[in-house]
């Protein structure tokens, strides 16, 4: 499974990537307000940083003027992924940006034939929004596992990029369906190393370690 970032926060972006763990970025209007940077400065440091697709997000509503836009972010690098909402502007924008050789993820997908029209409409990544569904008590795991059966059955290369991940377990359960990557804030990818148990453990170690009165170094 590919893990994604989603945030703008340079900072601890390059702290994840340090660790090599991080397969990509996704940011999004919202998180480019929190960071509080322009959008081509900050997402040019990002694609710096990290190798893989970065998406950035388009915010006109209308299909030629998203076309505009997705050229104009897709020359901030070359790992640009140029996102795009699911809406049937976006799909028409999907078309033309895909045929022009540009990576789109498709965003704000809540139903399986979301999904399906995004992966004929020539989709690199398709973004199903797990907490969001949660949010108002749909099962968001239901959406991923019915994503990957429809993808499958069919060969489409539409990656499925579970987005909204909110918990430790979201991510558990969307690696266990199949997703093809994840996307998750930092503070839920530090949360994936914690263990009680683990803590628990190495404080015992440590007393008996500081009882043998030995040093290693
Ligand atoms: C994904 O690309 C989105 O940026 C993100 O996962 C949305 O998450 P949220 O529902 O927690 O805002």
């Amino acid at each position: 499974m590919k893990f994604f970032v989603d945030t703008a926060d340079v900072a601890a972006i390059a702290e994840l990537n340090e660790l090599g763990i991080i397969d990509g970025v996704t940011t999004n209007p919202s998180l480019i307000l929190k960071s509080g940077r322009d959008i081509t400065e900050v997402t040019r440091e990002i694609c710096a940083i990290v190798d893989g697709p970065v998406s950035a997000e388009v915010v006109a509503l209308d299909a030629p003027a998203m076309i505009e836009e997705g050229r104009k972010l897709a020359q901030i690098a070359p790992n640009i992924t140029i996102k795009l909402p699911l809406t049937w502007e976006g799909l028409k924008a999907c078309k033309a940006l895909s045929s022009e050789g540009h990576m789109i993820n498709v965003t704000l997908c809540f139903s399986a034939n979301q999904a399906l029209l995004a992966a004929k409409a020539g989709a690199s990544f398709i973004s199903p929004f797990i907490g969001r569904l949660d949010d108002i008590n749909l099962d968001g795991m239901e959406l991923i596992q019915d994503i990957r059966t429809i993808y499958d059955n069919y060969d489409f290369s539409t990656e499925i990029l579970a987005a909204s991940i909110r918990t430790v377990n979201h991510v558990t359960e969307a690696a266990r369906i199949g997703a093809d990557v994840m996307t998750a804030p930092p503070e839920v990818i530090h949360k994936l190393a914690q263990h009680p148990l683990t803590d628990k453990g190495l404080d015992a170690f440590m007393k008996d370690w500081e009882k043998t009165g030995q040093n290693i170094v």
